[in-house]
């Protein structure tokens, strides 16, 4: 391989706090370690030839989300290294939990003074570190980092939606705005953001779907739930049974009695036919105990995956089970007849997968995957959903894959970065 040389050090900070994070910043962080151990040492540094800079990473985790189940599980699966810094900011109200990060945060960045800060996604901890770094100043000149933000230029165009406002703010205080599909072109330039500073790259939830998807294969998941049946003792691969995929998150979905009991009302009947796995996030599983739902699910959580029957396949209802981490819900995806979320990226990577998408929302800030995808979107009623769920069923439509979704994303965008930073910081 060619020698190339590194002639300038460049220190990047990147930032995460919430499951849909990490799925998003590990090919990033798998990207820059592959760029660093490409380079040798600086030999000739007045050589302009082939120089290169070498990028340092600091990696924060701010604690938003903390469970095993929700964090750690999924360091291990993507294979991101242990964050260098970890805030423990935990759970709390929006303001309270994005003050404790900026608080926290502050002195991180002050401490590290990176050249360079990247962001990704719509949650919390993103406008929070987004926010501290735009009105940081390293000395008396102003000097602050080049902020990136990953997953840029996505509009609901609802407001009442918390990620809707993390994603405007984020994107007007940003510097690189790195965005996967071409309705974040057109929202980025509608709102007045400037072109030079809008990167079309594709999308880095892809990269990590498409390194992941074999290994993923290899879960037992399947299994574990009882979904693959085998002909007695033959030991043939086995055949997997047909089954949806059920997640709820949405506070504006799962928070109210009114709201989500239509929405479980409207998944009986086809939970009547196949079985539903629902691995529930935390929040949910605490409104269902809060409103009495229990009724509406076949497994009570609390007798944990390990513990289920070795086959259900042949029966029905809605089995609702713990958080799974990456690898388990990614092959669960992939052999799923059917998914039914709330999610923004489970849409995304549904549609990359073929699989046929139920979207319990009004809106989607990502309407690729209802144009070219496998997505529609049902509403919250429940004969919307019940409709929904069995035209999706029967639904013959692969779809296609979006511009750009190629498993290479990380890659541009790191390229760019590194031409961005050589700007501020010629090489030597
Ligand atoms: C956050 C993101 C949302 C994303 C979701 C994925 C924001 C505004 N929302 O929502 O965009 O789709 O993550 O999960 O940033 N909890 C635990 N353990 C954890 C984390 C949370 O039990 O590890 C419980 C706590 O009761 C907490 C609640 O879940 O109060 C909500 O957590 P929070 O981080 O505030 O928001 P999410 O609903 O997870």
């Amino acid at each position: 391989m060619k020698d190339i040389r590194a002639t300038s050090t460049a220190k990047i900070l990147t930032v995460v706090g919430a499951r849909p994070n990490f799925m998003k910043a590990a090919p990033i962080l798998a990207a820059i370690r592959n760029r660093n151990g490409r380079l040798a040492p600086v030999r000739h540094p007045n050589d302009p030839q082939n120089s290169r800079i070498f990028l340092e990473n600091v990696l924060i985790h701010t604690g938003q989300h903390y469970d095993e189940a929700m964090s750690d599980r999924f360091f291990a699966d993507l294979d991101i290294p242990k964050p260098d810094v970890h805030l423990g900011v935990g759970s709390g109200s929006h303001a309270s939990q994005t003050a404790e990060i900026m608080k926290r945060f502050e002195e991180v960045l002050l401490r590290e003074r990176p050249d360079l800060l990247i962001v990704v996604g719509d949650v919390n901890s993103t406008l929070a570190c987004a926010l501290v770094a735009a009105k940081i100043s390293y000395d008396d000149k102003g000097s602050r980092p080049l902020i990136a933000h990953v997953e840029a230029g996505l509009r609901s165009f609802d407001r009442a939606m918390p990620e809707e406002i993390n994603r405007i703010i984020t994107d007007h205080l940003a510097d690189l705005l790195f965005v996967t599909e071409q309705s974040g072109l057109e929202n980025l330039r509608a709102e007045g953001i400037s072109d030079a500073k809008i990167y079309f790259v594709g999308n880095t939830m892809i990269d990590s779907l498409l390194t992941f998807k074999s290994k993923a294969e290899e879960s037992v998941i399947l299994d574990t739930l009882g979904l693959r049946e085998y002909v007695s003792g033959d030991g043939q691969a086995g055949h997997t049974a047909r089954y949806a995929l059920l997640t709820l998150h949405r506070p504006s979905n799962v928070d109210q009695q009114a709201t989500f009991l239509p929405i479980l009302e409207g998944l009986q009947e086809l939970s009547s036919s196949c079985p539903v796995i629902f691995p529930a996030h935390p929040r949910t599983q605490k409104k269902i105990g809060e409103f009495g739902f229990e009724r509406f699910f076949t497994d009570r959580n609390g007798c944990g995956v390990e513990e289920q029957p070795r086959s259900t396949s042949g029966r029905g209802g809605i089995r609702l089970i713990d958080p799974l981490g990456y690898l388990d819900f990614l092959c669960l995806m992939s052999n799923a007849a059917l998914v039914i979320t709330d999610s923004g990226g489970i849409q995304e990577e549904t549609t990359c997968l073929g699989v046929p998408c139920v979207t319990v929302r009004e809106n989607t800030e990502r309407p690729i995957t209802v144009k070219v995808g496998t997505n529609i979107l049902a509403g919250t009623t429940k004969e919307g959903i019940r409709q929904a769920a069995w035209q999706q069923l029967e639904s013959q439509t692969a779809g296609a894959v979006p511009e750009a979704w190629d498993g290479k994303s990380a890659h541009r965008i790191l390229d760019t970065i590194c031409r961005e930073i050589e700007k501020q910081k010629p090489l030597l």
